[in-house]
């Protein structure tokens, strides 16, 4: 039996919007009400669940010898505005699946199992992979409007640092999630072992030119932030495509000031996004940008860090138990990295990861279009749980 498709829709019934996309952001009632479902499909399972002060989810179970550790399945609960049901909620199910597979077979594992579902992975005020880096302990408190942040949703830097878990009993990290790219879906794979997750490098971007009257001030005497920042974006994107085929650039959000319709922008102010493995190539690009920027001198330009998540690998034994446990499926397989961020990140800083992969039909994500098929999903949850079984048989 698996029954990882129920339990999925169990935890998709909270922020479904009326277009049928997702909408769960952190700390949010759409939020609370996916964890406190998942903490109740937990214990129906036989886990000792809870939540902690920032909203993660967590189920417990004993094992038959303690002494040997713990293995932790986990992902996020929360979803992009008008993400999808699988990112994150599937990585979940997936892990509550595994739990109820274990008690309809009356299997006790030798290790401890601890479930987790996640808060504010994506990106939020709080600072993406939130929930998870609270509970590894990497929250800064004094980054900077954090604890302003938290003082919206009624907690304080230190209930967060409450949060953080100790480490030192457990084996590894395991997570299943949607690709989110198209590589699985194009080459037909049924299963993705994750060689590792990309960094995720935020810059706050800002031209500062002048406001002024759109009627009487002639083109050549304009400081025009928007334009300025458009040509910016433009030869940026231009540069990222010809340093590596992997390198991913994105502006995201953008807002202008004053924004009115006849005043030309003053100040334009923006995020820019990149990724890579490879230190050394997002570097070489934020070079670049600098140097284009420098360039145009109808305006100022401040490039200043917002957020630096750099690149991970997955642990090489973890690789091949995933793999494995998908050929001993019959499921068809590879070995790719990941495009996307994920909790495991953050995870990979205290324990070994390893990821399970399903195909996202199309390639899509965070959006309402995003899809895997029932027998992918359970294709998935079939090879987090042989890995389980077969990483519990190690000391
Ligand atoms: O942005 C990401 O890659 C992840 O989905 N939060
Ligand atoms: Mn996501
Ligand atoms: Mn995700």
């Amino acid at each position: 039996m698996n029954c990882v498709n129920e339990i999925l829709a169990a935890i998709g019934k909270a922020g479904k919007n009326p277009d049928g996309s997702y909408t769960r952001a952190c700390f949010s009632r759409e939020y609370k009400e996916a964890a406190e479902t998942a903490k109740e499909l937990m214990r129906e399972q036989g886990l000792e669940a809870s939540m902690d002060a920032v909203w993660n989810v967590r189920g417990g179970l004993g094992g038959s010898e303690p002494g040997l550790g713990t293995i932790i399945i986990g992902s996020h609960l929360d979803t992009v505005p008008g993400g999808g049901l699988y990112d994150g909620a599937f990585g979940v199910a997936a892990g509550i699946e595994a739990a109820r597979r274990l008690k309809e077979e009356g299997r006790a594992l030798r290790h401890s199992l601890e479930i987790w579902g996640f808060n504010g992975e994506e990106s939020n005020p709080f600072g993406g992979t939130f929930g998870s880096r609270a509970v590894c302990g990497l929250v800064d408190p004094a980054q900077p409007g954090l604890a302003e942040a938290l003082a919206g949703v009624g907690l304080t830097t230190d209930d967060v640092l409450a949060c953080a878990k100790d480490f030192s009993g457990v084996k590894c990290y395991l997570e299943a999630h949607i690709e989110q790219g198209d590589r699985l879906y194009r080459d037909g794979l049924d299963i993705g072992a994750v060689s590792g997750i990309v960094s995720v490098i935020r810059y706050r971007v800002t031209a500062i030119g002048q406001a002024n009257h759109a009627g009487t001030t002639a083109m050549k005497d304009r400081s025009d932030a928007l334009v300025a920042m458009s040509k910016l974006i433009v030869e940026a994107e231009k540069s990222c495509r010809g340093i590596d085929d992997a390198l991913v650039f994105t502006v995201g959000t953008l807002s202008l000031e004053p924004g009115s319709e006849n005043v030309i922008p003053g100040r334009v102010s923006c995020c820019f996004e990149f990724r890579h493995m490879d230190r050394r190539v997002t570097d070489l690009f934020l070079e670049r940008i600098r140097e284009i920027a420098s360039g145009i001198k109808t305006v100022s330009f401040d490039i200043s860090p917002m957020v630096d998540k750099g690149s991970v690998k997955c642990d090489p034994r973890l690789i091949s138990v995933i793999d494995r446990a998908a050929e001993d499926l019959g499921y068809s397989h590879a070995v790719v990295p990941s495009g996307a961020g994920h909790d495991a990140n953050p995870m990979a800083h205290r324990v070994p990861i390893g990821m399970v992969f399903v195909p996202s039909e199309g390639g899509f994500s965070h959006c309402g279009e995003e899809y895997t098929k029932p027998e992918d999903l359970r294709k998935g949850a079939d090879v987090l749980y042989r890995a389980l079984l077969t990483l519990d048989e190690e000391e």
